[in-house]
């Protein structure tokens, strides 16, 4: 990299790297629109910046986008997805802790390019009905396993009799029988199961579907020729999967510090189920609350650090260098910075409280600097040149609204006026807190008490898969850093500077004086 020669340059005078930057505005709370980058003499093209990030020891992601804890964001599916583009997603607290462990399993237990719990038809169904569930869930196929009430293969259900004119048929009656089905036994799956499913496929010409089966024939999984066909193409990315020393996918949980009948931090019940998480192959517990800097929080973090001595923990949030000092000396590896950025938060309406995003992570920085702990830049992100600034001061940024209207984000897709949306709603809103998340708010799960909740319940367009919506963020991310001629993100922490934007300013910065045709995502 060439040495840095800016503090001489008359270029200097205007553009601040962050240790002089931000404490000149000491009085003002800025956020990521507030700010712009200046660029830098660069030897670096986009597309060899490298994005890996050290999150804690052993815990090392590919891609520094982590997808938030919430009840509209992320369960296993969404989990899957941010791990297979190299980054994290932490399962949400929002459900009986014996779900969240199988949620935990199966992003753990992924097999790529295997769709492990597939949609299947029992034999005395009717095909009509089929018709009725392809319909109501919007299915994009229509080759269905068939097995019986135990489990157990039947046959193959294919698409060209899942018609209307055999809608009265049963689906025994229309099935290829189990002789004739293409199975694979799990135990040959190998270590790499897609070059065995992509060498079946060559070798069956005609074939599309292979299921997979144990040693008493109940189904375990199926494999389609187009999935294999997509992952065999994608296998160059630059991106690999963030993967566990197993090779199994990343995947983190949030755990709240819940209090039992006296009040007191709920010891056993957070240890044993954490204890169980570990199990399951978890990588990362995340405590997660509005207010970290608190003796609850603290307590949860001691405790589990003395429990579980190497498992990386991210606790939250905070706005403030004691904050991040505190968590810090409790045991946290990574802290959450953010309070009330987030699309769907009204804490900062509610309780009067919180600070502008970077004003917050430039405080946080300092102190996480001193403690040799990481941050998490945690909401309000609404482009990729917002993470661009957020990875200016942290190691990796944590999305909500963002990812909350891809398929593989928990929830229906409901259709208004002609368009297609998913909810997404705040963990503080009313209807999250009486799913369960009261208490990262510090109110107790009663539904009947008055609270205020300090979230929304809010609709997202849909969008297009997680796999493209990273995709453009990364895009995103790696022009930012070519602009700074940074070749990873240590350089972009090192080589930012900033310069306060006007109003003015703000509105050239976004399409003006045009008709809009097509919108830049
Ligand atoms: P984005 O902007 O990505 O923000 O949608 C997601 C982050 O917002 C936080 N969060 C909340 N904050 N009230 C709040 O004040 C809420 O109800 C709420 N729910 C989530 C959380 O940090 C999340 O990652």
């Amino acid at each position: 990299m060439p040495a840095r020669k800016e503090p001489d340059s008359f270029d200097s005078q205007f553009y601040k790297p962050a240790e002089t930057f931000f404490p000149a505005y000491s009085n003002l709370g800025l956020t990521y629109d507030d700010v712009t980058l200046a660029t830098l003499y660069s030897e670096v093209l986009p597309r060899d910046t490298q994005l890996d990030t050290t999150l804690a020891d052993g815990l090392q992601l590919n891609i520094p986008v982590i997808s938030s804890d919430m009840d509209t964001v992320t369960e296993s599916r969404m989990a899957i997805a941010m791990a297979l583009n190299g980054g994290l997603g932490l399962i949400h607290y929002n459900m009986a802790e014996r779900e969240q462990l199988s949620e935990v399993s199966r992003v753990k237990n992924n097999v790529h390019g295997l769709i492990q719990e597939p949609i299947k038809a029992a034999p005395d169904q009717l095909i009509g009905d089929v018709l009725e569930l392809i319909a109501k869930k919007r299915f994009a196929f229509s080759t269905f396993p068939v097995v019986d009430a135990e489990g157990k293969l039947v046959g193959l259900l294919p698409g060209h009799v899942v018609k209307q004119r055999y809608a009265k048929r049963k689906v025994a009656e229309a099935l290829t029988p189990r002789p004739q089905v293409h199975t694979l036994n799990q135990k040959e799956l190998g270590r790499d199961p897609i070059a065995k499913a992509d060498r079946f496929f060559t070798d069956h010409p005609g074939i599309h579907k292979l299921l997979v089966v144990d040693d008493q024939d109940r189904l375990h999984g199926l494999f389609t020729m187009s999935d294999v066909e997509r992952i065999t193409q994608e296998r160059n990315a630059q991106f690999k999967p963030a993967r566990d020393a197993h090779f199994r996918l990343l995947c983190g949980a949030a755990v709240s510090a819940t209090r039992n009948a006296f009040g007191e931090l709920d010891r056993e019940r957070i240890l044993s189920h954490v204890g169980r998480l570990v199990e399951r192959g978890l990588d990362v517990v995340a405590v997660s609350t509005a207010h970290g800097h608190t003796r609850g929080v603290g307590d949860a973090v001691r405790m589990l650090r003395d429990a579980f001595p190497k498992l990386p923990i991210i606790a939250g949030n905070v706005t403030s260098a004691a904050g991040v000092e505190f968590l810090a000396d409790c045991g946290a590896n990574a802290v959450k910075v953010g309070q009330g950025p987030g699309s769907i938060c009204t804490t900062r309406i509610v309780a009067g409280v919180g600070i502008p995003q970077l004003t917050a992570l430039y405080v946080a920085s300092r102190a996480a600097r001193k403690k040799r702990v990481t941050l998490l830049a945690d909401g309000g992100i609404s482009k990729s040149g917002d993470i661009v600034k957020a990875l200016t001061l942290a190691h990796a940024v944590i999305c909500g609204g963002i990812l909350a209207g891809c398929p593989e984000a928990p929830g229906e897709v409901m259709e208004i006026g002609g368009k297609l949306y998913k909810q997404y709603r705040g963990m503080g809103s009313l209807a999250a807190m009486k799913a369960g998340s009261a208490a990262r708010y510090g109110h107790a799960p009663d539904p009947v008490r008055k609270v205020a909740p300090e979230g929304i319940e809010a609709l997202k367009e849909v969008s297009g898969s997680v796999d493209r919506v990273l995709a453009q963020l990364i895009g995103g991310i790696q022009s930012g850093m070519g602009y700074l001629g940074a070749a990873n993100l240590g350089q972009l922490r090192e080589r930012a500077r900033f310069i306060r934007v006007s109003p003015a300013g703000q509105r050239e910065a976004a399409p003006h004086d045009v008709v809009e045709l097509k919108t830049g995502n």
